[in-house]
């Protein structure tokens, strides 16, 4: 037997999600910058996004996405293990996102941290969360991908503040039980020779906001478009690939693709290149846009609850972005 199979098998045992109330469509950003609905559909996808209310952290988004999941597990807070909150918009640097989220469900048993791996946050909490279950050394996980990108955003450049959103999306995860699914394999990534390309250049310590570069709006969101298009479509490919390939699954056997949420014409052309039939790729990016650690999060609860999926069916996750870091996972379900 090999390591592998030795350890204890791990399944997700529930699901949830919150957005923010206030949706800003397409149009109400047309009176911000130079641009219009027709570009930005065209171009994403996007039609309309949610953004936080001014004094709601990303822990407060997190919270309730939080305790959605744990409703929808039927797990008390009380008997988590580990919490682990992806982010690249924590509410403070410094202590953990996941150390609040743990205070507000009252999880005082559970070890709370954060990973910062952007858009590929919740896979990777997916990951570390997974194998701490099956070495044994935790039973029951709590994942979070969430984000309040609208305060790192900058709101005078078109290029980049049509396409990001606030959201959570949360999953509980167990040792797998008689009559569950499992995890059947998982990939990760990072390219760290293009940092450059998708990054928020200032606010940490190799760049401090200073009154000298206040104006210059450095802890916002930069990225070149083209090259992360290019990268995103190829890294995702090979990700998705590798772990359809490791489960032996093939294309025809697969309920649900479920891709990270940034832009529609890299989704297409994503399902394309692995085969897969339209109907069978989630997409929710037209209601939220691009919300990084969050996208797969809450498109993997709004595909459950919608019953894109059943017990035995077997999804793929994937997820790309900055560092560049990407993930696939295959779960049978
Ligand atoms: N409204 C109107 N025009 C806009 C605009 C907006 N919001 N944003 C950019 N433009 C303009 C540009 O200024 C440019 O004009 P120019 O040709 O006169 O210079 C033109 O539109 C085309 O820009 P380009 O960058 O070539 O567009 P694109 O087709 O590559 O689409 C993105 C831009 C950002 C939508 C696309 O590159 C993309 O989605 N990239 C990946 C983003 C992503 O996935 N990020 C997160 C990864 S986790």
């Amino acid at each position: 037997m090999s390591a592998t199979n030795s350890r204890i098998p791990v399944a997700i045992a529930g699901t949830g999600s919150y957005l923010p109330k206030r949706v800003m469509t397409n149009k109400d950003l047309e009176s911000i910058v130079d641009t219009t609905d027709e570009w930005i559909t065209s171009r994403t996808g996007i039609k309309s996004r949610h953004i936080a209310a001014e004094g709601e952290n990303t822990s407060d988004l997190a919270t309730e996405a939080a305790k959605n999941a744990l409703e929808n597990a039927g797990i008390e807070a009380a008997d988590i293990d580990l919490i682990i909150v992806g982010t690249i918009t924590p509410d403070t640097l410094t202590p953990a996102t996941a150390c609040y989220v743990q205070h507000n469900i009252g999880a005082v048993k559970a070890l709370a941290f954060d990973v910062s791996a952007a858009c590929s946050g919740f896979l990777y909490a997916m990951k570390v969360a997974q194998d701490m279950i099956a070495a044994g050394t935790y039973k029951n996980a709590l994942i979070i991908g969430a984000e309040k990108l609208s305060a790192f955003t900058n709101w005078s450049d078109r290029n980049t503040c049509v396409l990001f959103g606030d959201g959570a999306g949360a999953a509980i995860l167990t040792a797998s039980k008689e009559g569950q699914g499992r995890i059947l394999a998982t990939e990760l990534g990072t390219n760290g020779s293009q940092t450059s390309i998708l990054n928020i250049p200032g606010g940490g310590s190799a760049c401090p906001t200073t009154i000298a570069n206040a104006d210059q709006k450095l802890a916002s969101l930069a990225m070149q478009g083209r090259e992360v298009f290019k990268h995103a479509v190829n890294v995702m490919k090979r990700s998705a690939e590798a772990v359809i390939e490791e489960a032996g699954l093939s294309p025809e056997n697969i309920q649900q693709v479920i891709p990270h949420q940034a832009n529609l014409r890299i989704i297409d052309a994503i399902a394309d290149r692995l085969t897969i039939p339209n109907d069978k790729v989630f997409v929710n990016l037209h209601k939220y846009g691009n919300t990084s650690a969050a996208a797969v999060a809450i498109a993997l609860d709004e595909a459950h609850r919608e019953k894109k999926f059943e017990r035995g069916d077997n999804i793929v996750l994937v997820g790309f972005g900055a560092g560049l870091t990407w993930a696939a996972v295959a779960i049978e379900w």
